[in-house]
């Protein structure tokens, strides 16, 4: 048997008794088993990130600047390894594991230069006859340890989203990554390893699902942020009401194609870019396009080219280079995705490709006909498949938009300015992308949803301000 890849605890490698098998997606094979991290020691990460609070508050902005610096370095140093592993423990084709790594990499580097710039404000006292006068510092200081509960979807860079900002702002961190992709978590566990950050600043502790509700209830741990599923997030929500808990949630982003967006390159750019948005990471994607809404006018042909291309999608073995398609993350998940394909189509909706499974694989699919109450529609769907409809002028399709429990992102097609600010003022979401799919995520401007998306916001400064909380320094009557 292989020897257990190590969790972290307090920056030191451990091995307790048990250990957890990671396997292949694709084809089952066996990738590592990944130690699963013992009761005490998951005790002694929470005590020794408790113990380094403060300490790690008061470190200077350029040692854990140097520290963020150093593994955004090292992630570029062995791309290739990194995305070789997350397309091992993930099953995403290896364009999209390269692209993984890449964008950790930014993320840790934007920390580092936030780090640096992460300083509070002034305001001033003297705003009213009969204020004080003087002014207000407002210095931002770390709500305590965060524990960051992390999905399979994006093994590397949604834990990267939760590390980087909690160091940055001299928040201890603890990382409960997803039982079925610990490797990636564990890989950055080593580079964090090589810096100088003190012990306790930061542990990586996989564990079993059913041993989240002790870690995310320790009143050692005052802030969770979880990336994951909607009945998840809420349980947490509902069990610590007392935290900061901030969560990033499920979505079914639509795709708007207006009128305007008619010309025969216009509509060849929205299909090879929802095709392709649709089904990156076989849908597995928050911001995966799942639902299209075409102005009457343009959809028969966006429709005609977007079956072209979804079909002739390259898929299969995620570690070729040519593979645009792999697995879902398991058989389970296709199963549930075929499940919904099959109720959609019994209540009308129509197959115009693909819709069927292979072991975890299911082809990429497009229905048209689907009924807003069918799962496909309304639900966040989580695999390669799209419902594309069409509307009557942008008024209807900014309507079937907002009609979702949902709000995470939109993508509108449109070259007019008044149509673009129409859908920013209209749209309940937390971003709108004009020109392009919803599918867009800059590591430095804020990401998060509405509604059932989510609560609170990533993205690094965005989460920096989150795991820290404002205090006031006055000094009343101060001559200006
Ligand atoms: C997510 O699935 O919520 C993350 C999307 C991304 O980071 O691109």
């Amino acid at each position: 048997m292989t020897t257990p890849v190590s969790y972290w605890v307090a920056g030191t490698a451990r091995r307790g008794a048990e250990s957890m098998p990671v396997t292949h997606p694709y084809d089952g094979s066996p990738v590592a088993r990944a130690a699963v991290a013992s009761e005490a020691d998951v005790a002694e990460a929470v005590a020794a990130a408790h113990t380094v609070a403060e300490p790690l508050a008061r470190t200077s902005a350029a040692q854990r600047s140097a520290a963020l610096s150093h593994v955004a370095r090292r992630l570029v140093e062995r791309g290739e390894e990194v995305a070789r592993l997350i397309t091992a423990e993930n099953g995403k084709p290896l364009r999209w594991a390269r692209a993984e790594a890449g964008r950790a990499a930014s993320v840790f580097r934007w920390a580092a230069e936030e780090a640096r710039r992460f300083g509070g404000e002034w305001q001033r006292l003297d705003t009213d006859t009969q204020s004080p006068g003087g002014a207000a510092f407002v210095g931002r200081f770390p709500r305590g340890p965060v524990l960051g509960i992390t999905p399979f979807n994006f093994p590397l860079n949604l834990v990267a989203h939760k590390v980087a900002p909690a160091l940055a702002a001299g928040a201890p961190i603890i990382v409960k990554p997803a039982p079925a992709t610990p490797l990636s978590a564990l890989l950055l566990g080593e580079l964090l390893a090589e810096t100088e950050l003190p012990p306790g600043a930061w542990s990586v502790v996989p564990v079993p699902n059913d041993r989240m509700p002790a870690l995310v209830a320790d009143p050692l741990l005052p802030v969770v942020s979880f990336t994951g599923s909607g009945p998840v997030g809420r349980s947490i929500q509902e069990a610590v009401p007392h935290k900061h808990v901030t969560l990033e949630l499920g979505g079914n982003a639509a795709a708007v194609v207006c009128a305007d967006w008619s010309t025969p390159e216009d509509l060849a750019r929205a299909a090879e870019r929802i095709a392709v948005f649709a089904n990156y990471q076989a849908g597995q994607s928050c911001i995966a396009v799942q639902r299209v809404f075409a102005d009457r006018s343009v959809a028969d042909e966006l429709t005609e080219r977007v079956v072209e291309r979804v079909a002739a999608l390259a898929t299969g073995d995620p570690r070729e280079e040519k593979t645009e398609v792999g697995p879902l993350i398991d058989e389970d998940a296709a199963r549930r995705v075929e499940t919904w394909v099959e109720e959609a189509v019994g209540a009308g909706a129509r197959v115009l490709t693909g819709g069927y499974r292979d072991g975890a694989e299911y082809a990429p699919t497009v229905l048209t006909g689907v009924p807003p109450a069918a799962r496909i529609a309304c639900e966040e769907v989580f695999g390669p498949v799209i419902a594309i409809g069409e509307v009557e002028g942008d008024a209807e399709a900014f309507d079937r938009v907002n009609d979702s429990r949902f709000g995470l992102q939109t993508g509108v097609f449109t070259h007019r300015s008044d149509t673009a600010f129409a859908a920013f003022t209209r749209l309940h979401v937390g971003g709108v992308v004009i020109g392009d799919v919803p599918s867009l995520r800059a590591e430095h401007v804020p990401y998060g949803g509405v509604k059932e998306s989510g609560v609170g916001r990533e993205g690094v400064s965005a989460a920096m301000a989150d795991f820290t909380e404002p205090r006031v320094l006055a000094f009343p009557g101060m001559p200006l």
